[in-house]
């Protein structure tokens, strides 16, 4: 790592959280004592690498101007989108005028507050020399199966399927260009699948179990579970 290379975090947090069914947005729930993006934020924070961290919020989000965290200097907010690539891409153009194409950007969800730093630091050690980026992932413990109409079609095999998690790191210039040329695309629901489109292939790095993405009710006394115990 030169002492020139710079990291720039990212962070979709404009989402409505339909599947949590809470009254309000899961970001903003309660989690060991702060809301749940403090405790993502912080945690990126404490990684110590980034020169800044946009994040991307709903123009009608009354939550976030009362945490203290937005006043923090290297936390800046941009506008959200209609889905999360276009939350993300909106985060990326707010730091234009900052950023340099060949700067890395780590994309992380607001969603995912167990992220340990050391997680990060292992992810930019395995991708700092690589010419496309990749992405923090877990292989299944579980037989897979392809299902139609309810019956099983067939049996994955296991080997060749992982589960995407965030932060995901590519160059800042490559996925800005892979965003902008995928936009409105339903299939770009993390940004090595806007990549892959151009025929790039992100590196796979393992990560750790406990990175869990709060989705649904349960999902909220697993991570408090995750941080007690770390
Ligand atoms: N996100 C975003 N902008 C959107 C949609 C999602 O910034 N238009 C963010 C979410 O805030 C979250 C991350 O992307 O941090 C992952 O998305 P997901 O877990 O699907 O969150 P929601 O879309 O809020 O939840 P749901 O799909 O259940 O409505
Ligand atoms: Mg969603």
């Amino acid at each position: 790592m030169t002492e020139s290379t710079k990291f720039w975090g990212i962070v979709p947090a404009a989402g409505v959280g339909k599947r949590m069914q809470a009254d309000r947005p899961k970001q903003y729930l309660e989690l060991a004592g702060k809301t749940v993006i403090e405790q993502t934020l912080s945690r990126l924070l404490q990684a110590d690498v980034f020169e800044a961290i946009a994040v991307a919020i709903s123009s009608d989000d009354p939550y976030w101007p009362q945490l203290p965290i937005a006043k923090h200097e290297k936390i800046l907010a941009a506008a959200g989108g209609t889905e999360r690539a276009d939350s993300v891409l909106s985060a990326l153009k707010s730091i234009s005028g900052k950023a340099s194409d060949d700067d890395w950007v780590l994309v992380h969800d607001a969603a995912r507050p167990c992220i340990a730093a050391s997680d990060i630091h292992h992810l930019i050690a395995c991708l700092i020399h690589d010419d496309v980026g990749g992405i923090l992932a877990l292989s299944s413990h579980d037989t897979l199966k392809n299902v139609q109409d309810g019956r099983i079609a067939g049996t994955l095999d296991r080997n060749h399927i992982w589960r995407a998690l965030t932060p995901q790191m590519f160059r800042y210039g490559t996925l800005k260009t892979a965003l902008e040329e995928a936009e409105g695309n339903p299939a770009i629901t993390d940004e090595a699948s806007a990549l892959e489109l151009k025929g790039l292939q992100p590196k796979i790095v393992e990560g750790r179990p406990d990175n869990i993405k709060i989705t649904r009710p349960e999902d909220l006394s697993l991570a408090q579970f995750y941080l007690e115990q770390q």
